[in-house]
C-alpha cells in the first residue's frame, strides 16, 4: 500500500480542456495559459495534441503552441499522439514525453480514433519503438474505464487487459479515464484494485471527468487504494468531442484544495492556480466550473 502523502497532479487543461471548448482560443492565449500553469508549481502539464486537425480543429495549432511555451525547469510537457505521424510532428518541435490513447470499449475507440482496440495498439508499437530509441517517455491512456457512451457497461476485465497491454508495451504510466464521468466511488475503487493487481500502483494514474459530480468522491476512494497521480484540468474545462454528453475534467483547483485539506502535498500554489483558473474562464467567456475558484473569486 502506498502511504506517501505526496500527489503528482497531471494538468490536462491545455489539452483535454481546450480540445472540447467551443471558443477557439488563439495560440498566444494557449501559450500564456501554459506559462501561467508552469508558475504554479505543477510538475506535469499536458500541453496539446498532435492528432488530425480535421478531427480536433481546436488543437490544430499544436506545433505553434508547443514551440511558444517557456519550458520551465523541472516541468514535463507531454503531448497526445495517436500514431507515428503525430509522434513525428511532436518530435519535430522537441517533445520529450508523449501520450498514446486507446479505450476499454470497442465502440468508443472506433468513434474516437477510427480503430479497434487491437488496431490502435498496433499503431502504438512503432511509436513505442521510436520513443525508446529517441529517449522519449510514453504515457498511456485507457478511456471508458467506468462506462461507455455507446456500449454502456464496460467489464473490468477489459480495462485490466488494455491497461496491462499498454504497460507491457513500455508505457511508464497508465492513466485510467472515466471519459464520460459516470463512475461512482465503489466502482472506481474496484476497477483500480483490479488493474493494480496486474500493473504496479506507482505506474497508474486516475483521470475523472465530472459529468455526474462524482469526481472528487471517486478520487478519494482511489487515493485510499494507494494511487498518487491524478489528472485534472484547471477551471474544470473540456471533455472528449467523441464522447457524447461528457463534460469537463475534475477541476485542478478543487483537487488541490481537497488534497491540501487532507494534509497531503502537491507542490502546487493554490492561489496562483485559482488566479489562472479565473483568468482562463474569462478568456473562454464562461463561468469557471471549479467550485474553489468560484468561492475564492466571489465578489
Ligand atoms: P483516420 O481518418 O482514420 O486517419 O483518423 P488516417 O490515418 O486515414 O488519416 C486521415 C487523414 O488524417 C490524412 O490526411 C492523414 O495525413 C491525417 P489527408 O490525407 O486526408 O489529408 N492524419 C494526421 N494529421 C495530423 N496529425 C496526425 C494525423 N494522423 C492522420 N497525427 C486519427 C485517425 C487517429 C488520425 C483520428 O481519428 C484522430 O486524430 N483522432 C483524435 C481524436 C481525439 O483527439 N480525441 C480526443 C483525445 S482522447 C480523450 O480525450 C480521452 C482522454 O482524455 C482520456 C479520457 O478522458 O478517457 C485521453
Ligand atoms: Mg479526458
Amino acid at each position: 500500500m502506498n502511504t506517501s502523502s505526496h500527489v503528482r497532479i497531471v494538468e490536462v487543461g491545455p489539452r483535454d480542456g481546450l480540445q472540447n471548448e467551443k471558443a477557439l482560443l488563439p495560440a498566444a492565449v494557449k501559450i500564456e495559459l501554459i506559462d501561467r500553469l508552469s508558475a504554479t508549481g505543477l510538475a506535469t502539464i499536458e500541453a496539446t495534441s498532435f492528432v488530425s486537425p480535421k478531427w480536433v480543429p481546436q488543437l490544430a495549432d499544436a506545433a505553434e503552441v508547443f514551440r511558444g511555451i517557456r519550458k520551465a525547469p523541472g516541468v514535463v510537457y507531454p503531448v497526445l499522439v495517436p500514431n507515428l505521424q503525430g509522434y513525428e510532428r511532436a518530435l519535430e518541435v522537441g517533445a520529450t514525453e508523449v501520450a498514446v490513447f486507446t479505450a476499454a470499449s470497442e465502440a468508443f475507440n472506433r468513434a474516437n480514433i477510427n480503430a479497434s482496440i487491437d488496431e490502435s495498439i498496433d499503431r502504438f508499437v512503432p511509436v513505442m519503438e521510436r520513443a525508446r530509441a529517441d529517449g522519449v517517455a510514453v504515457r498511456g491512456y485507457v478511456s471508458t474505464v467506468l462506462g461507455c457512451p455507446y456500449q454502456g457497461e464496460v467489464p473490468i476485465a477489459d480495462v485490466v487487459r488494455v491497461a496491462r497491454r499498454l504497460h507491457e508495451l513500455g508505457c511508464h504510466e497508465v492513466s485510467l479515464g472515466d471519459t464520460i464521468g459516470v463512475g461512482t466511488p465503489a466502482k472506481a475503487r474496484a476497477m483500480l484494485r483490479a488493474v493494480a493487481a496486474e500493473v504496479p500502483m506507482d505506474a497508474l494514474a486516475i483521470h475523472f471527468h465530472d459529468t455526474y459530480g462524482q469526481a472528487l468522491a471517486n478520487i478519494l476512494a482511489c487515493l485510499e487504494e494507494g494511487v498518487r497521480v491524478i489528472d485534472s484540468a484547471v477551471s474544470g474545462t473540456g471533455g472528449c468531442p467523441y464522447a457524447r454528453g461528457a463534460t469537463g475534467n475534475v477541476a485542478s483547483e478543487d483537487v488541490v484544495y481537497m488534497l491540501h485539506g487532507m494534509g497531503m502535498t502537491t507542490g502546487v500554489d493554490l492561489d496562483r492556480l485559482v488566479e489562472t483558473g479565473a483568468w482562463l474562464a474569462a478568456q473562454l467567456g464562461k463561468e469557471t466550473a471549479s467550485r474553489v475558484t468560484r468561492a475564492r473569486t466571489a465578489a
